[in-house]
């Protein structure tokens, strides 16, 4: 058993080293960096870190939990810390986060080493370049589908149309609409009425968001592969 003082240290090693790859983004990413001003846009309570939108919050407002399960393979469309990926992979076979930004990834995998997962994996790469070998059962495309970056190259119609071609049959699309989407509802209706053209709604609810701090709701969408 780990005493209380050396868990600390741990946990201290470890935010010394998430610390340092904000200082590298700061330094070398030349696009948007989400959240700046705190740090991090994802928050954890498990590992200490505050953050705009904190993991295990969302987790429970989306209440998804009767979704996961120990033999569904997932993945986590622009991932960021890749924080909530994490905790997701205690509840599903494997999942695999996708994300552009290498910095974003670093802190993920040093997140993931810390906590000892072995079901997640982290992918430095875009969504649009990204060549998986299997098909999901899950995808998690969160507040994702267009990035205020410029990062994101597909229109929403190629972007869906990636996830529906790697999704498995019947495969479920865990979607949160983007900010612009959420603060002008009116902008979400084509990219809904392209979604049911693919998908049928399980679940169409409003969740809350704290960032941006004009947006303080999202658009939350479970949607089944047609
Ligand atoms: C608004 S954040 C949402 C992060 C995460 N999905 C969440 O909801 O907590 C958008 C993320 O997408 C990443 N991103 C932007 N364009 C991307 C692309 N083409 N492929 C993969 N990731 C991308 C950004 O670096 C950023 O981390």
């Amino acid at each position: 058993m780990i005493d209380i003082k050396e868990s600390d240290y741990k946990l201290k090693q470890l935010h010394n080293k998430l610390y340092q790859h904000l200082e590298s983004q700061a330094k070398n990413w030349k696009s948007f960096i989400f959240a700046q001003d705190k740090g991090f846009y994802q928050g954890f309570d498990e590992i200490k870190i505050d953050g705009w939108r904190n993991t295990e919050k969302r987790f429970d407002s989306y209440k998804i939990e009767k979704h996961l399960s120990k033999n569904k393979h997932a993945l986590d469309i622009g991932c960021n810390t890749g924080f909530f990926t994490l905790y997701v992979s205690r509840f599903v076979q494997n999942i695999i986060g996708v994300e552009i930004n290498p910095y974003l990834i670093d802190i993920a995998n040093d997140t993931k080493d810390y906590l000892q997962i072995s079901s997640a994996i982290f992918y430095k790469s875009s969504f649009e370049d990204f060549v998986p070998n299997e098909k999901f059962d899950i995808i998690f495309s969160l507040a994702n589908d267009e990035t205020i970056d410029g990062n994101t190259k597909f229109t929403f119609k190629e972007y869906v149309e990636k996830i529906t071609k790697i999704l498995a049959n019947k495969g479920l699309l865990i979607f949160e609409s983007q900010a612009a989407d959420a603060y002008d509802k009116s902008k979400f209706e084509p990219k809904f009425e392209f979604l049911k053209e693919k998908f049928n709604v399980i679940e169409n609810r409003i969740v809350l968001s704290e960032y941006p701090v004009n947006v303080p709701e999202r658009i939350f969408l479970i949607l089944e592969k047609k």
